[in-house]
């Protein structure tokens, strides 16, 4: 047996991610920077808090993190695994990133995608090596009946192959993305499709940021495996941590962001606001065609309104997505070409990734825009109405899980109708002061009912029964 009197030493609560909440870059001088990571899991992850006894395993994900293990550089709580670059770039950018990420969020164009061949089983033999070595790394790391919570679709098999290993362990799942629909998901090989369901229904407990993406998990169970058997499957509504948030907008960085924005902007404008990763779920691009349908439209709205949009590279490995950077470059370039003047920029789009600068945005917002194709939650919704200095109208996808939890006081678009949005911004910006202030309470409200700190508590608590 793998287990026993020497797992006692281990930790008792442990949690896995391929993002870590740190990663390295080697400097020109060959010393290594640390960075923080980013993205809604790293967010709520970040809660469990550096004094705690749990221990978070994570990926190298580049050359920087690999020196780092190597040097034995780190973070006390978290262990990097040295997994190898072919081996992660497979099961990061091919499975997980080309095809998981595409089929939950239904990005494929389907007459010529996707295509399951050759190349694609070679990736899925590395995707299994790399969900190994996370569970190895585990089953040596955990105390006797730990629990141990999985995080996303890069580590889908880890429960399965963990409870073989280390059958006395709680084991949850969480997915921070949506759930495809059934027949969108069977377009996986069947082989695949199983396996990759039974190796979350090897964890005790999965969980789920809303009903919906919990009940197409059930019903693609129920059409590929009979059925989820005795994994029980929750839900669990990450929100925005506003204690943090608030505190954070506050600081001189994010006021010196705020000058040179309103600079950018120009005195006495409205300003329609969003903030994404760079990634083709987040729908920038019929964000932008929106933008110029106003204008186009409403031609009121010209010289009076700025489209403050950032759009942070993400996942630049993969052509599609830089394909997709720069045609949101494109665009923005072309709205204003046809209607900026010498003192109005329509779009003001930035690329470079700033976290005080995205807060300052926040802080300045009248509108925010959130319009993906699908989305897990999003985090971006629920943290706007936090921080906005007079609070914001949002105008939110019905495809993103918050909208489950901020649909009454957002003005609710469906993401592919460019007309209906263009509608909903000039509504959303001629909706009343009073309103607009009212319904930013209650959305901020809603947005942090469930902080990170309690989300992973509730978790841990439902886990542990
Ligand atoms: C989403 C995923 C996370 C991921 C994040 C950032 O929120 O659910 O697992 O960490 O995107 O993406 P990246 O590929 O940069 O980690």
């Amino acid at each position: 047996s793998t287990h026993g009197a020497g797992h006692h030493a281990g930790h008792q609560v442990l949690v896995a991610s391929n993002r870590g909440p740190v990663s390295y870059e080697v400097q020109e001088d060959g010393s290594l920077a640390a960075r923080r990571g980013g993205g809604g899991l790293v967010s709520g992850l970040s809660a469990i808090g550096p004094d705690s006894d749990a221990l978070w395993v994570c990926s190298a994900l580049s050359d920087g993190d690999r020196e780092a293990v190597r040097r034995g550089v780190g973070e006390d709580g978290v262990r990097m695994l040295d997994i190898p670059a072919d081996v992660h770039a497979d099961a990061y950018n091919g499975i997980a990133n080309s095809v998981l990420w595409f089929v939950h969020h239904m990005l494929y164009q389907t007459p010529l995608e996707p295509v399951f061949d050759a190349e694609f089983r070679r990736q899925w033999a590395s995707y299994e090596t790399y969900n190994r070595a996370f569970a190895e790394a585990l089953a040596q790391e955990a105390a006797e009946g730990a629990a141990v919570l999985v995080q996303d679709y890069h580590l889908c098999l880890v429960p399965g192959m963990l409870r073989e290993l280390r059958p006395d362990l709680r084991i949850g799942h969480f997915s921070h993305t949506p759930w495809a629909p059934v027949d969108y998901f069977r377009m996986l090989p069947d082989d695949i499709a199983e396996q990759l369901l039974h190796g979350m229904l090897g964890a005790d407990r999965l969980g789920f940021l809303t009903r919906r993406w919990a009940d197409a998990f059930t019903a693609c169970c129920t059409a590929v495996v009979g059925g989820p058997g005795g994994t029980e499957i929750g839900v669990h509504g990450l929100g925005a941590d506003a204690d943090f948030l608030r505190k954070r907008s506050h600081e001189a960085d994010v006021a010196e962001r705020m000058a040179a924005l309103r600079e950018e902007i120009g005195a006495g404008r409205r300003t329609v606001v969003r903030v994404d990763r760079t990634e083709l779920s987040k729908n920038i691009v019929r964000g932008l065609l929106a933008y110029r349908q106003l204008l186009e439209g409403r031609p009121e709205w010209r010289e009076r309104v700025v489209h403050v949009a950032f759009a942070y590279p993400s996942r630049q490995d993969l052509a599609v997505y830089r394909d997709y950077t720069a045609e949101v470059q494109r665009v923005a370039q072309e709205i204003n070409s046809r209607f900026g003047t010498p003192g109005w920029t329509p779009v003001v789009l930035h690329v470079k990734d700033d976290f005080a600068r995205s807060l300052a945005a926040y802080r300045l917002a009248d509108v925010a825009l959130v319009n993906p194709i699908r989305d897990g939650m999003n985090l971006v919704a629920k943290e706007v109405p936090v921080v906005s200095d007079d609070g914001c109208v949002l105008v939110l996808s019905r495809e993103a899980g918050a909208h489950a939890e901020l649909g009454d006081d957002a003005i609710t678009v469906n993401p592919y109708d460019v007309i209906g949005t263009a509608d909903a911004l000039h509504a959303a910006l001629c909706l009343p002061a009073a309103e607009r202030a009212e319904r930013s309470k209650r959305l901020a409200a809603a947005a942090t009912a469930l902080p990170p700190a309690q989300w992973f508590v509730d978790q841990l608590e439902a886990l542990r029964g």
